[in-house]
């Protein structure tokens, strides 16, 4: 088929980091009537997906097919799936390309035809394969790595999903076990990542590349940390991402608000934006304040995330204290600019257009710009002699980050 599936990033809700295996029916759709009600559904998240913990711990003996656990869902996934379609979402399910799912539960492995038609029959229109239990296949020739049998299990099950008509969006986590994450490693990566990155792309649709975003926690740890690691994972990887195609740092946490600050909320949010990346909301809906909601829905900030390029905004300065990004959008008259504060403490942060990638020549009559700050809606129109000496400054509390926009009035962009 030509129809290109996740043409901008797949925004949504997964249980996993807020309730882990602590879901059943009345979880979603309770979720799914409140995404509906409070806007989230119309603001573009629109995929609800059931993570790990829904099945039985065996197959069907005699079927072989998963089977439902009944005591969390008890009208079954078909049913769900229709609850879901019913309101406008897209319904999205978690296995696992090895023997078992992370949680333990019967993997896909060996029966990813018969599976998929399980979820076809219940038309699922995403689907999260994880890679626990994938051991090395024997068939592949000797090497270090599993990178080879990840490889022929992704794209098996890419093919399979490929040879049935319905449009399934197929998200890889096949990256995040090749990071390097494990203790002590720092931020190195391992050394098949790359080459795991070469071919995700050709399979699916977006892709899991970096360690789980820190479930949470009641005792009050922060998951700051969390969140940077794959931050900083998730900028390495911008020449990989394309329309069709995702680097997927885990999940948005906002209401949080034990594990995060609420300046931190707003940050993890305006990065994923900028980075274009999926924007799945992993939370209590029901917890989200207002003002949770108002940055979660805002129409500029959304459309900075899902602009039709899909160009994933790059680092364009940085510095110990700050990070610098700059996005092009389709509109070549208007790019996005996120300056986050990595310190501890109130920064004044200052960047040059010239930082931010404006090289025009110096010009008598100077460029106008329009610098619309999407959080606080304040803007203000800046003409700019010359790129060098002109400057946008933010005071910025505590990890917190400014998200503009920033749109030339002049006819030269
Ligand atoms: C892995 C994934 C998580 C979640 C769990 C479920 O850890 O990375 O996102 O799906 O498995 O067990």
């Amino acid at each position: 088929s030509t129809q290109l599936l996740a043409p901008t990033p797949p925004m949504g809700y997964n249980n996993w980091a807020r309730y882990e295996c602590n879901l059943d029916e009345k979880l979603f759709t309770d979720t799914a009537d409140w995404m509906v009600a409070h806007g989230l559904l119309a603001a573009g998240y629109d995929t609800i997906t059931v993570d790990d913990c829904w099945m039985t711990m065996d197959r069907d003996p005699v079927t072989k097919a998963l089977v439902v656990n009944t005591t969390l869902f008890p009208q079954g996934m078909g049913w769900l799936g229709q609850y879901f379609h019913r309101r406008g979402f897209k319904f999205g399910i978690y296995e696992d390309a090895g023997e078992k799912t992370c949680g333990g539960y019967p993997g896909s492995l060996g029966h990813f035809d018969q599976d998929i038609a399980q979820f076809v029959a219940w038309e699922v229109d995403y689907i999260k394969l994880d890679g626990c239990y994938i051991y090395r296949n024997e068939s592949l020739p000797e090497s270090e790595t599993l990178e080879p049998t990840f490889r022929q299990l992704y794209e098996g099950f890419g093919e399979a999903l490929r040879a049935q008509p319905r449009p399934i969006v197929y998200s890889e986590s096949a990256p995040a076990y090749f990071a390097g994450l494990s203790a002590g490693t720092g931020d190195r990566v391992g050394r098949d990542w790359y080459k795991v990155m070469t071919w995700v792309g050709r399979f699916g649709q977006l892709w899991r590349h970096s360690t789980d975003i820190a479930v949470y926690k009641k005792d009050g740890q922060s998951r700051w940390p969390s969140v940077m690691t794959n931050y900083r994972f998730n900028i390495r990887l911008a020449r990989f991402q394309k329309p069709g195609n995702w680097n997927d740092p885990d999940f948005i946490i906002t209401g949080d608000d034990v594990g995060l600050t609420i300046e931190e909320q707003k940050s993890q949010f305006a990065l994923w934006t900028i980075m274009a990346s999926p924007l799945i909301l992993s939370t209590n809906v029901k917890d989200l304040t207002f003002e949770q909601i108002a940055f979660l829905t805002n129409k500029e900030i959304i459309g900075i995330n899902q602009d039709p390029v899909g160009i994933q905004g790059r680092i364009a300065w940085r510095t110990e204290l700050s990070d610098v990004l700059v996005k092009p959008l389709q509109d070549p008259t208007v790019r996005a600019a996120a300056v986050l504060n990595k310190q501890h403490s109130v920064a004044n942060v200052t960047v040059s257009f010239a930082r931010l990638g404006y090289t025009f020549p110096l010009s008598s009559q100077g460029c106008q710009y329009l610098v619309r700050e999407l959080f606080s809606q304040s803007e203000e129109t800046l003409t700019v002699y010359n790129p060098r000496n002109e400057t946008i400054t933010s005071l910025l509390r505590p990890h917190a980050t400014a998200l503009f926009k920033i749109t030339s009035m002049s006819n030269s962009a």
